[in-house]
């Protein structure tokens, strides 16, 4: 059913179907008292094609005016059932929403238990688990696909999930938690502070810290400089996962690594959101996605648990 604005147009549709339908049951009513009565000959029109085609009023024949009847009974009986009357939800209340909603339910019922299964086993062992893997696979293509790329590969401004290089990590716990409450990349603008030559030196020095060819002299001052981004992506330039703040020291680029494009993140910031998926997916199926997303390639092991309280020491003495 449609939200309509104003109660006008549920009105204006509802009253100018019903009188279509109302004046298609009228014109055709009329066509049939015009009939000519019994054993009359139907008069002649006037209209002659091809020398002898000629054209009588004979009314439509019985079968046909009949057949037009029962559409119009048709069509009223399935607007009083079905929503077709602006808001008038008809009387089996059925919407897309409500029978999608519906599929849905009955597809958690059939795949819960199934998917409950897997929510128990840890992301490494379920990462080689094949039927695991297929229903991970097909919900990323279906969920995550249009950004990260069929391959997990990504694109500019989209991480690529099959390499060891993470921005929030790839340990079993922290994908998981990318996936489940999303991440927010921020790269605050830094143009003003550094003025145009002070981001031109930064991104010299920027591209230096992976071998990239630069202006020695230009990074070195960059070098200086540097002491702000520091605070994010680290003294040596090798990023901060708590910050999701890239390693700037190797070869993989989130945005690119051409002069131009590095002095455009210095410059003007960078901004970008991951949709987290947990309220919408569930549980189950963000441990199947991160399986899936472990599976990729560059998987990390678990982070060691918090170390546990360290034994007593051994008694001196007692060997
Ligand atoms: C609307 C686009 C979009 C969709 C859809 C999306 N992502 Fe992301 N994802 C991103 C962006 C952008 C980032 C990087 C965020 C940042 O810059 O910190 C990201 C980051 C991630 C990360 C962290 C990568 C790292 O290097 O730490 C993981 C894991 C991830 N996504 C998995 C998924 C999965 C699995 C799905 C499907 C359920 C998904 N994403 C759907 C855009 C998307
Ligand atoms: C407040 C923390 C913070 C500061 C300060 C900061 N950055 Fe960043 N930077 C980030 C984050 C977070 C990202 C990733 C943005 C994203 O996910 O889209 C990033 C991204 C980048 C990128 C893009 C890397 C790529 O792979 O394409 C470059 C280059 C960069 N920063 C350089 C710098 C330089 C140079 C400075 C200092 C002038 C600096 N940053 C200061 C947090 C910071």
């Amino acid at each position: 059913m449609s939200d309509f604005t104003s109660g006008f147009w549920h009105w204006y549709i509802a009253i100018g179907t019903i009188v279509s339908i109302i004046g298609c049951g009228v014109l055709l009513w009329m066509q049939t008292i015009k009939r000519p009565p019994k054993g009359q000959q139907a008069e002649l029109h006037g209209n002659v094609w091809d020398e002898d085609l000629a054209e009588y009023n004979n009314p439509l024949p019985n079968w046909w005016r009949w057949l037009f009847y029962i559409t119009i009974v048709f069509s009223l009986v399935y607007l009083f059932l079905y929503p077709g009357l602006g808001t008038f939800g008809g009387k089996y209340g059925w919407s897309q929403a409500g029978q999608y909603e519906e599929e849905v339910k009955a597809a958690n019922a059939a795949f819960g238990p199934l998917f409950a299964k897997y929510e128990k086993v840890d992301l490494p062992t379920l990462s080689k688990d094949k039927d695991a893997l297929a229903i991970g696979q097909s919900l990323f293509l279906n969920e995550c696909a249009a950004c990260h790329g069929s391959d997990g590969g990504g694109a500019k401004g989209y991480p690529s999930l099959k390499d060891k290089d993470w921005l929030w990590g790839g340990d079993p716990d922290t994908i998981e938690k990318s996936i489940r409450e999303g991440r927010s990349g921020v790269m605050p603008p830094m143009g003003e502070a550094l003025g145009a030559a002070g981001v031109a030196e930064v991104a010299d020095y920027v591209r230096s810290l992976s071998g990239l060819p630069h202006d020695a002299t230009k990074a070195g001052a960059g070098k200086a400089k540097f002491a702000v981004c520091a605070a994010c992506h680290g003294a040596d330039g090798k990023g901060n996962v708590a910050l999701g703040a890239p390693n700037l020291t190797d070869a993989i680029w989130l945005y690119g690594s051409s002069v131009e494009t590095i002095s455009e993140t210095i410059r003007a910031g960078r901004n970008n959101l991951m949709p987290a998926q947990g309220e919408r997916l569930g549980a189950a199926k963000v441990h199947l996605l991160a399986a899936y997303v472990y599976s990729l390639g560059g998987g990390l092991p678990p982070a060691p648990a918090a170390a546990p309280p360290s034994p007593p020491a051994a008694t001196a003495g007692k060997s």
